[in-house]
């Protein structure tokens, strides 16, 4: 959920060249016939344009643009698809895979940073937001209005959709869960709009797998009043030992089984400790409910651990707690540059069906106190409360959007970055970080059913990782095969095959920053 304070391998995976007969020049010619403004390989600030978020990565597309309407989002697709060009969407650029630049080098990159419209509709709370917003001016021009949405912390990432988990999601649900309609330019260069009344395959599909299907170019969400006080808390420990950092996840779990409110988010974070075998730990979350109430909601948790070396509960506004989430960064994005990172990320998510064994616990902590004190990463793990009692996020139907995983109780995410955040990332740092997952995982039974966070993604895990849900019920759509074929020219025989692949870079408008669209012609 958040992204730290923050290496180049050079990924040169040229595997695309899916035709021979692009024309460059007919593209360039195109684009600027309708206005939309691009760089290209040739421009001078190029280089600075195509740089990942991620240096672990680099990629070069073929052109970047830069559209200011629909229109020309339209346009650019059509230019882009008429060169056999694969088409991307950029949004807030954050793909921890450099999806937003294609993944790939060759790819047509759609940066939607110059569609940052909001209104919000004083009648009955929705707000369209165009999709080239970062998180952080969500949060600004919302709560003018008073008003809020469900979101990660990391404000420089860009307008939400598909994903969207945050502290406020037990109580509000995914950003996913508000979407009531959406805007979405499809292969064929036309613009649909998908929601419950029009388009409803379409609708289903995007809200989790948006990448797949089109470049979505605004939604309209459900906002929620801005709650009137949120209490922000951080109780630290410098230095626990393997038993007493194994007992913090697995009272955490029994905690979560208990009658806590869904006002309550929370995460415990893992760092190096003070010597190998010791772990630094934070819990920290914010509590949206009423200041008096929140020391008797947490005491049952923290009276199982021992007294923390500092701890910090701040009642405030909701603007306050987006601000202390955000680490430092700006919520206003225009006031500062982002900050791009060098590393290698994995995720989990555990089943609320089948919570994390004491042996995998055990493993997992041993594991990040021995091998994580001598690993030369700088890195952290986040236990994020997704599930648990009165967690509205699990209560959405399973088939009401693609989000495979309604069942889970945490997110956990597995983050090594360089030591100096620039590259090259170094190549022990992937044994490292595969370890972690590799200590949990084979110390649960087989077919234990976690998955992985499409907003972590991870390029190497294979397709299935991530749930197989959204392709069995997207089979049962007949008409959205209609979509595929017009988005993927997938044959139904390849739909699930075609389906996983590109699930896997669902979520990335919202969370992490870009759409990719497939044009195989
Ligand atoms: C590419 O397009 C330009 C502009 O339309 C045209 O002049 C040129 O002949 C084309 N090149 C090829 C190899 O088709
Ligand atoms: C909300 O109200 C606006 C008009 O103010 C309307 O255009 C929109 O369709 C409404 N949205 C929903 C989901 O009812
Ligand atoms: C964000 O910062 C920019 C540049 O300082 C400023 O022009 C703009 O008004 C700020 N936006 C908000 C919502 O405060
Ligand atoms: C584009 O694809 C959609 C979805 O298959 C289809 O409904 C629409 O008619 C197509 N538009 C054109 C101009 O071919």
């Amino acid at each position: 959920m958040r992204l730290p304070a923050l290496s180049l391998l050079l990924h040169l995976a040229g595997i695309i060249s899916l035709c021979a007969a692009q024309n460059i020049t007919k593209l360039q010619q195109t684009l600027a016939a309708h206005g939309v403004s691009a760089v290209y390989k040739t421009s001078g600030n190029f280089k600075t344009l195509s740089q990942a978020f991620n240096r672990r990565f680099s990629v070069v597309p073929v052109g970047i643009a830069f559209p200011t309407s629909v229109a020309q989002v339209s346009a650019a697709v059509a230019a882009g698809s008429a060169q056999k060009l694969e088409v991307v969407a950029r949004s807030g650029g954050h793909s921890y895979i450099a999806n937003g630049l294609g993944g790939t080098n060759g790819a047509l990159v759609i940066d939607l940073s110059k569609m940052k419209a909001i209104s919000v509709r004083a009648a009955n709370g929705t707000a369209v937001i165009e999709t080239g917003n970062r998180l952080g001016d969500v949060t600004l021009a919302l709560n003018a209005a008073g008003r809020a949405l469900p979101h990660g912390t990391c404000p420089y990432v860009r307008s939400l959709g598909y994903g969207g988990f945050g502290f406020a999601g037990r109580m509000w649900g995914l950003t996913l869960d508000t979407i009531k309609s959406a805007t979405v330019v499809l292969a064929n260069g036309t613009v649909a709009t998908a929601s419950a009344k029009v388009n409803t395959d379409l609708f289903w599909a995007i809200r989790g797998a948006s990448p797949s299907f089109g470049i979505v170019t605004s939604i309209e969400v459900q906002t929620f009043p801005a709650p009137p006080s949120v209490t922000v808390f951080s109780y630290s420990w410098d230095s626990l030992d393997i038993t007493t950092a194994s007992a913090a996840i697995a009272n955490l779990q029994t905690f979560a089984t208990s009658n806590i409110p869904a006002s309550l988010g929370a995460e415990l974070v893992f760092g190096t400790g003070p010597s190998s075998g010791r772990l630094s730990v934070e819990w920290n979350g914010g509590y949206y409910g009423a200041e008096s109430s929140f020391a008797a909601i947490v005491k049952p948790y923290l009276q199982t651990l021992p007294k923390p070396s500092r701890s910090s509960v701040k009642p405030g506004t909701y603007l306050a707690s987006v601000t202390t989430f955000a680490q430092g960064q700006p919520v206003n994005t225009s006031t500062a540059a982002d900050i791009p990172d060098t590393f290698y990320t994995k995720s989990i998510l555990t089943p609320e069906s089948a919570p994390m064994s004491a042996a995998a616990i055990k493993a997992f902590v041993t594991y990040m106190a021995k091998q994580g004190f001598s690993s030369d990463t700088s890195w952290f793990v986040e236990v994020e409360l997704v599930g648990g009692r009165n967690s509205i996020i699990n209560t959405v139907p399973l088939d009401a959007t693609a989000f495979a995983k309604r069942d889970t109780l945490f997110l956990i995410q597995f983050y090594a970055s360089s030591a100096n955040n620039k590259p090259p990332y170094p190549s022990d740092g992937f044994a490292f970080v595969d370890g972690m997952v590799a200590s949990i995982v084979n110390n649960e039974p087989a077919g234990w059913p976690y998955g992985a966070y499409l907003n972590y993604i991870d390029d190497k895990l294979t397709n299935g990782a991530y749930g197989s849900r959204s392709t069995l019920q997207c089979c049962s759509f007949p008409s959205l095969i209609l979509w595929i074929h017009a988005v993927l020219h997938a044959v139904c025989s390849n739909l699930e095959y075609e389906i996983e692949r590109k699930h896997q870079l669902l979520l990335l408008i919202g969370s992490r920053g870009s759409a990719k669209t497939f044009l195989k012609k």
